[in-house]
């Protein structure tokens, strides 16, 4: 596996791919690394004919100056991870790669910014759709892979995709669980062992709440059930669970639409770990 340092050596490499017709795969990272992100690599390594992964932990989406300081890094761990899954190219640029000047560009994805993620973390889209616009014009990727974890992230980039004419196809891979069902994250390693107990009610909760709707109950109820649940373990503070239409990512009708796909999102702090999971109706 080659490491790629610099934005032009990027470049270079994968223009020199497309010469010989080779297909890109691009992952998109932040490191820290686990078995969610490897299965992305996998996939893209089994759908392409190189994989370039990145490894920038950006600080343009960080909304909260102490998340981004303790977001975990490990690059020489992730390093090891990546070349037995198929990656071919590990870009880490440092920061001057990426914001050679500051970025100035603002992005407005309209209502679908104003719920969840969009509305409790100020500018954060902004960031997440400057980079990687940024790595898709380096990569030039044919496709890019991204957990379906961050729903409202594939959401806005696909977005951006559409919007700016990118020339690749975005690939969401289903959200990869731990045994007892919490969603694999980076941010996962920073619970202590009491808040890696507790964690798994996320995903309980969010199950409760799709039984309910599978059940035929209406959204608000889905939503009252699966707060309630929460509520009964103090350590976990809630910032909001919506049921919201899967596309749009909107509030869901308070009556059952037939056909409609739903998505169940949650934000949770234990401690000072913040963590969110979602579930697809
Ligand atoms: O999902 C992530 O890890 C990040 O938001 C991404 C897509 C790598 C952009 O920094």
């Amino acid at each position: 596996m080659q490491i790629l340092q610099s934005a032009p050596a990027l470049q270079a490499q994968t223009e020199a791919w497309r010469q010989q017709g080779l297909r890109i795969g691009l992952v998109p990272t932040m490191g820290a690394l686990h078995e969610g992100h490897l299965q992305l690599v996998r996939t893209a390594a089994a759908e392409n004919d190189v994989v370039v992964a990145s490894i920038f932990v950006n600080p343009t989406q960080f909304n909260n100056a102490e998340d981004f300081r303790l977001y975990p890094r490990l690059p020489e761990a992730d390093a090891e991870l990546l070349g037995p899954a198929g990656c071919t190219a590990l870009f880490m640029p440092g920061v001057e790669q990426m914001y050679p000047t500051p970025a100035k560009l603002r992005f407005d994805f309209g209502a679908l910014e104003h719920v969840m993620e969009g509305a409790f973390r100020p500018g954060h889209f902004n960031g997440v759709a400057t980079v990687v616009s940024k790595l898709f014009h380096l990569a030039r990727p044919h496709r890019a892979y991204f957990g379906q974890k961050d729903l409202q992230q594939v959401t806005i980039v696909r977005q951006m995709v559409a919007d700016l004419s990118f020339d690749l196809e975005v690939v969401a891979f289903p959200t990869v669980r731990e045994a007892d069902g919490l969603a694999m994250s980076s941010r996962n390693r920073r619970l202590t062992p009491a808040d890696r107990t507790r964690a798994p009610r996320l995903y309980q909760a969010l199950e409760l709440a799709a039984e309910q709707l599978r059940a035929g109950q209406s959204a608000a109820a889905a939503r009252q059930a699966a707060i309630d649940y929460l509520a009964q373990e103090p350590a976990i503070q809630l910032e909001y669970l919506e049921v919201a239409d899967a596309q749009t990512l909107q509030p869901a009708p308070t009556q059952p639409v037939a056909e409609q796909s739903l998505a169940i999102c949650l934000a949770a702090s234990l401690g000072d770990v913040r963590l969110i999971d979602n579930v697809v109706v």
